[in-house]
């Protein structure tokens, strides 16, 4: 039986981070990378080789997502690591998305996630790994930020409650919380509003935030978090009443 892992969002960013790492481990047969971009996706497959196979679906689309299901199905392999890095955030006032817009935030973001893991969990043994990613968003309410935030705050809980639920099958799900990363997601997020997310203090390397994440899962975290500077923030949310924390965003964001 092919031991595998599937990575959505392996295309960029630290999916891409996670296929580097994950590439080293002997025992992968095959990195099942996934994201929407067939163009991007071959490139990955080129550098990296043949054990990257490719699978273009959009993660909004759940119709998409039970297909890509069916092959897993068919092919019956052990998935070894499961990793939804897939995921974006938009810098902009409520009033600035279409309800369109924020429903496919939180589809990709939540219920994709959701979705895949159900897929993929028959599919795990004892020793397997769920890395969800979530975010430093996650721990308060960020105004300008609101839909992300609170779609990060559903994958961490998500996370740490299927972490316990699958404790007794030897199945880690650990929710990586990083702060900001330099990848391609400001891309995405800058839509060039009025108040925009402008200060990014604490920017990480996103290969060092997934390798502290693989090491985190395997020590069967249901967290992690990388770096003094996130640390700080999980700290401070957890004794400061969210009010403050909002009020602070807002001050260091120049809202
Ligand atoms: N960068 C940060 O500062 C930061 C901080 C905290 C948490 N995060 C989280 O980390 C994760 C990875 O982000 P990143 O920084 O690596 O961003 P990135 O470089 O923009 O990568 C995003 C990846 O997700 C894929 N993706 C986006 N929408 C998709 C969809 N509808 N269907 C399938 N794939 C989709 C993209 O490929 P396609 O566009 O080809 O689909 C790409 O591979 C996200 O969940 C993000 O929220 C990022």
């Amino acid at each position: 039986m092919k031991k595998i892992a599937i990575i959505t969002g392996a295309s960029s960013g630290i999916g891409r981070e996670f296929v580097k790492l994950l590439l080293r481990e002997k025992e992968i047969h095959e990195i099942w990378a996934v994201a929407r971009d067939k163009e991007k996706l071959s490139r990955l497959q080129k550098r990296y080789g043949e054990r990257i196979k490719t699978f273009s679906v959009d993660l909004s689309d759940l119709d998409a997502i039970l297909e890509f299901g069916k092959i897993i199905k068919q092919k019956k392999p052990q998935i070894k690591y499961l990793i939804n890095s897939a995921g974006y955030a938009k810098f902009c006032s409520y009033r600035e998305l279409s309800a369109e817009q924020t429903v496919n935030m939180i589809d990709v973001n939540c219920s994709a996630v959701a979705a895949v893991t159900l897929l993929a969990v028959p599919y795990m043994k004892r020793g397997s790994h769920i890395l969800n990613l979530s975010s430093q968003a996650s721990f308060q309410p960020l105004p300008y930020l609101n839909v992300y935030s609170a779609a990060k705050s559903f994958v961490r809980n998500y996370s740490r409650a299927l972490h316990e639920e699958l404790k007794n099958e030897g199945i880690s799900v650990t929710a990586v919380c990083p702060g900001w990363m330099r990848t391609a997601f400001y891309r995405r997020a800058f839509i060039g509003a009025r108040q925009t997310v402008n200060n990014f203090s604490g920017m990480a390397r996103p290969g060092n935030v997934a390798a502290k994440a693989l090491r985190d899962a395997k020590k069967n975290k249901d967290t992690s978090v990388y770096g003094m500077y996130v640390k700080t923030a999980h700290l401070a949310a957890k004794v400061l009443p969210q009010k403050m924390m909002m009020k602070l965003w807002m001050k260091q964001q120049n809202f």
